[in-house]
């Protein structure tokens, strides 16, 4: 599209299907978008496509040099396919029809190398059957939060004005196709926190939402909306919004089968309830188990019958925490709640009613340890949520890769046994970071989060810095020149390490916080410190961290599994890059690295800098290899972050000096 960043979608990525001879066999809605695919490229670049909905022409595949056809094993469920090359022809067999357009863009990704090398047959399936973004969107711009909230990539791509964008729904389109080219196959449109206006997106409003819709299904995309747990009230005129009370089941259940009339094939629900202050089933005395599943049922009977395939679900978020605590309290423990409050309801879900947990028990900070809950609900689908939109990592004016962090989580073994993607059976959930941003993400470098959290989606287990690779050689180099591997070596260097580069010059040691309140973006060491919030970092003249140890704290370390409760009861055994979350420590204290805490601080806040540093450099020496106003603006936002980078290091660094009196061993400037 004109205007709009191809991101890892370029023209020349299509140049080795585009400049062949491709076969389509099969019929139905998205085997027209596999062919419309394959058909523009060839009008690009002189190839040739032919579509066969017939059994027996074409027959002679030698002909072609792919083909892509809709009769693969019924075992690979509907999105899955293979991918073999023998006889030059490369053949990509699926059984639904989302697999076959899988299958192409898995041969757009191989490049020359689909038809270069021959290989045996191999299946491909996701792991995960739900791989969703959840747009924090409001129609109408919030007072305080802006139209997106946590957005740091402009406005809304669904709603500008308050009306939804009906002229640019070209754009959600070309969005949706960037989504399905890394495995996405499900969106949540609007804000968690869900408004007066944007409430209405459930009932007068549902066309916007089946406009979306309509634009996302040819990519294999289903659409699911935030509701709030309050709407038979604000939008029923009921007196109540009880989840047992009849003529609230009754008003969900026929305002969902009116969801289904406008969108058949409809996923479903996003609630965010009792929490910061939206309404629940705590009002009633109700559980959410209770609250849940009326939903679950009203989706259930709106669904049955219908021929949109698997039916509706809702996406019960687990993010439930006294946020208007007492600092004073130190019986409190925020990192608790999740778990103090829908463990005790294990096996009390309806089936298609999913929990939504955030992979860490605080709240998306650069390092946490993983939700305890995670590994102690055997009988509830859960689904593990992950923020691409950098809140707390930057805000998309820092460069940082979530690769890791990310990849760390899904195969952290959260019960002991099994990995939190294997235990994650209800979906795998990202809170997107796109806006109306020509960039799509604002920062262009952004875009990796995205991608690799779609490819980690579908295959938990890969190897995050392999995707980063696929990304940068997609984006940056789909045809290959003789500067290929010197752009590619420095952009790989520029993101690679980013991730631990923000972690140095921020919150040491697991600790989190100490960000500027409300926006959340830089430093203020105490800035929550005495806040409702239950984000503190204790901080005195002898040491810092929270002690969540059973023996002496908070209790919270004995909600994991074995072996995890162990490990982290004790500094002794606990990881140094989670010692302050679990433990408060003098600065004397030797961590495992050698290092005191409070030489580490100093030490990770100087090396934090120069790293930024030295990534800048990185990227000004490419400015001849990348298009001038990619160029342009990445350099602008490393300009903010080695600014902000420089305040986070001298703001931590004097403030420990200042509390702790331990001066820098190397005897660096600190304020
Ligand atoms: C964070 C974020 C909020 C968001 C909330 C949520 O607290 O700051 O803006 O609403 O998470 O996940 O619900």
């Amino acid at each position: 599209m004109q205007g709009v960043d191809p991101a890892w979608l370029p023209d020349g990525a299509f140049r080795p299907i585009g400049t062949r001879r491709t076969l389509i066999r099969g019929a139905g809605p998205l085997v027209d978008t596999v062919h419309g695919e394959v058909a523009e490229a060839c009008r690009r670049f002189g190839g040739r496509v032919v579509r066969d909905a017939g059994a027996d022409a074409g027959a002679d595949g030698t002909a072609y040099d792919l083909v892509l056809e809709l009769t693969g094993p019924e075992g690979l469920g509907s999105e899955g396919f293979t991918c073999r090359r023998e006889n030059g022809v490369t053949h990509v067999t699926a059984f639904g029809q989302t697999g076959l357009l899988y299958g192409l863009f898995h041969v757009v990704r191989l490049g020359e190398r689909a038809f270069t090398q021959d290989r045996q047959k191999q299946a491909h399936r996701p792991a995960v059957a739900l791989r969703m973004l959840d747009h924090w969107d409001n129609v109408a711009v919030h007072p305080v939060m802006g139209q997106v909230e946590r957005g740091y990539a402009g406005g809304s791509l669904f709603w500008a004005d308050g009306r939804a964008r009906g002229e640019l729904l070209g754009r959600v389109r070309a969005y949706g196709r960037l989504l399905a080219a890394c495995g996405i196959n499900a969106v949540a449109v609007n804000n968690v926190n869900v408004h007066a206006v944007e409430a209405r997106l459930l009932t007068d409003r549902i066309g916007e939402v089946a406009a979306i819709a309509d634009a996302l299904r040819p990519y294999g995309i289903r659409v699911h909306l935030s509701v709030t747990f309050a709407a038979p009230m604000v939008l029923g005129g009921l007196p109540t919004a009880d989840p047992l009370d009849e003529g609230v089941r009754d008003w969900w259940a026929q305002t969902t089968s009116r969801v289904y009339e406008a969108i058949p094939d409809f996923g479903g629900y996003v609630v965010k309830a009792d929490s910061e202050g939206q309404p629940g089933p705590f009002a009633y005395g109700r559980s959410h188990a209770d609250g849940a599943n009326m939903l679950a049922a009203a989706l259930t009977a709106s669904d049955s019958g219908s021929a949109a395939g698997p039916g509706g679900t809702v996406h019960w978020r687990a993010f439930v925490y006294d946020h208007r605590q007492d600092w004073r309290d130190r019986t409190t423990d925020r990192a608790r709640a999740a778990y103090d409050h829908f463990v005790p309801l294990d096996g009390q879900f309806a089936p298609n009613a999913v929990l939504q947990v955030k992979h860490g028990p605080m709240d998306f900070q650069v390092r946490e340890p993983i939700s305890p809950l995670i590994g102690a609900m055997p009988g509830t689908r859960l689904a593990v949520e992950v923020q691409a939109t950098q809140e707390y990592t930057g805000q998309q004016r820092h460069v940082c890769w979530l690769g890791p962090m990310w990849s760390e989580a899904l195969r952290f073994r959260a019960d002991g046994e099994s990995t939190v993607g294997e235990l994650a059976r209800g979906g795998l959930v990202a809170v997107s970071n796109v806006g109306d941003d020509p960039f799509w993400t604002g920062h262009p470098l952004a875009q990796a989060n995205l991608y690799t959290f779609g490819r980690l989606a579908w295959q938990p287990d890969a190897n995050p810095y392999g995707l980063l690779d696929e990304w940068i050689r997609l984006t940056y180099t789909p045809t290959r020149s003789e500067e290929s591997a010197r752009l590619e070596a420095g952009v790989y260097a520029v993101l690679s390490h980013s991730w631990r580069t923000y972690e140095k010059y921020t919150a040491p040691l697991g600790v989190g916080w100490m960000v500027q309140p409300g926006h959340h973006y830089g430093p203020s060491v105490d800035g929550y410190e005495y806040s409702p919030w239950g984000t503190y970092h204790f901080a005195d003249r002898d040491g810092i961290g929270v002690d969540r140890s059973v023996a002496t704290g908070t209790g919270f370390a004995g909600q994991y599994a074995k072996p995890w409760a162990e490990v982290y009861e004790s500094p002794e055994t606990c990881p140094d890059e989670l010692l302050l979350f679990f433990h408060h420590m003098s600065y004397e204290h030797m961590l495992h690295s050698g290092k005191t805490v409070i030489q580490h601080i100093y030490d990770t806040h100087f090396e934090g800098v120069e790293e930024v540093e030295a990534a800048l450099g990185v990227w000004a020496s490419l400015v001849d290899l990348v298009d001038p106003a990619r160029h342009a603006r990445v350099t602008e936002r490393f300009e903010e972050q080695l600014r902000s980078a420089r305040e986070w290091r001298d703001q931590v660094n004097s403030y420990f000096f200042r509390k702790s009196g331990v001066a820098d061993a190397h005897g660096r400037r600190i304020y």
